[in-house]
């Protein structure tokens, strides 16, 4: 009878329906996934993704893994080095093969959300200063208004930059990437022509495609107070960038982990990162201020052995669900990553994917933690 009356009175909350509509995907990069990059920076680095998952040539046999998976979207790249090889100079061919890669998904019902500039650069943007120099933002808006144009009758939802704050800080701060830089004013400037560049291309892109729906994915870790002075400087940066970056239809929120100052005893993934899905809740209620739709546009885990990655989605999706509930408008989650890849300076060590690979053969295994997530995205809902 109190059941009964519990459900009556809150029919969500015993099955925690998802909102119809809701996005169940998964998300990959180019560069991390491909293979064959060759005029991109990270190629020319002393850590390389090389072959990589050779995606490149296995995009159909890897989107025939979302149907199993129940997945409706997937985020995925696309690699300037490839499209705009050297400068002015487009290569249609490689238009044509991201044309035929929007075109599987669009095949097998999956809505694809594209990311313009996820981390790498072709070789000529680095040799002229890459996003240091004020005119990568004209080169950036020439290869976006080429891209966008070639695609736009196959998607409409575009990420332009991916993590601006990572990526100036691992390049420009930490000296862990490519151009291995120590500093700050270097570092202010990426973060300011990046910003820029997004500003250019979200009203460029709404010129070719009034309705398209355009963002940036941050990086959104919480941080847990006393606050570290780096984790500190994440925040700010990050944080801040969502209002200086101007005119956006929606936010990604790239979420992996809390950062404690002085350890905790908070379980770890295998490269060390605090597993804790409350701190997404709380990033998601913080950002309802903001007032636009939310895409989860990165959350998962490196777990080789599968052990804990099955819980760490549902805890993650059940700080959404709570989010959702509390009025956060959250669209949609794309778990990070669809297929095990190359992890940038920690190679191909870390395994994040819902399908695991045998870097030998190249053979594709469904991981079980990727059937739990399966059945939360048939049932759009948890338990
Ligand atoms: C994010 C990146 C993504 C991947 C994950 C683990 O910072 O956007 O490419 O490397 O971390």
């Amino acid at each position: 009878m109190l059941e009964f009356a519990r459900r009556m009175l809150f029919p969500m909350t015993k099955s925690q329906k998802f909102p119809k509509g809701f996005l169940w995907g998964a998300a990959t990069s180019a560069y991390q996934v491909e293979g064959g990059n060759r005029n991109s920076d990270w190629e020319s680095w002393k850590v390389k993704a090389g072959r990589a998952c050779d995606h490149y040539r296995r995009f159909e046999e890897d989107f025939d893994l979302l149907k199993p998976l129940n997945l409706n979207a997937y985020r995925l790249s696309v690699e300037w080095a490839r499209i705009e090889p050297e400068k002015g100079k487009f290569d249609a061919g490689e238009v044509e093969h991201y044309r035929e890669v929007l075109k599987a998904l669009k095949r097998r019902g999956i809505k694809p959300l594209v990311t313009l500039h996820h981390f790498t650069n072709p070789l000529w943007i680095a040799g002229q200063g890459g996003w240091e120099s004020p005119s990568t933002i004209s080169y950036f808006e020439s290869y976006v208004r080429y891209v966008v144009t070639q695609l736009a009758d196959l998607c409409d939802f575009w990420v332009t930059v991916n993590e601006p704050w990572v990526y100036l800080s691992e390049g420009y701060l930490y000296r862990r990437w490519p151009p291995e830089k120590l500093s700050p004013a270097a570092a202010c400037r990426v973060g300011g022509n990046m910003l820029r560049a997004h500003r250019a291309v979200y009203r460029l892109i709404h010129e070719i495609q009034p309705r398209a729906m355009v963002g940036i994915a941050y990086s959104l870790g919480y941080i847990r107070p006393p606050i570290p002075l780096k984790a500190n400087l994440a925040a700010w940066w990050e944080r801040s960038f969502i209002r200086w970056a101007g005119a956006q239809d929606f936010i990604g929120v790239n979420y992996y982990r809390s950062i404690t100052p002085f350890g905790s005893s908070l379980p770890k993934t295998d490269i060390g990162w605090e597993i804790y899905p409350e701190g997404l809740y709380r990033v998601l209620v913080e950002l309802k201020g903001c007032r636009l739709p939310i895409y989860i546009t990165e959350n998962g885990l490196a777990d080789a052995k599968d052990e804990k990655r099955a819980d760490y989605i549902r805890g993650h999706l059940d700080s959404v669900w709570r989010a959702i509930q509390s009025g956060v408008d959250v669209r949609g989650y794309f778990y990070w990553s669809l297929l095990d890849n190359f992890e940038w300076a920690s190679g191909f060590g870390p395994r994040f994917g819902l399908v695991e690979i045998d870097y030998g053969t190249m053979e594709r295994r469904i991981r079980p933690s990727a059937k739990a997530y399966a059945e939360i995205a048939k049932r759009n809902g948890l338990g």
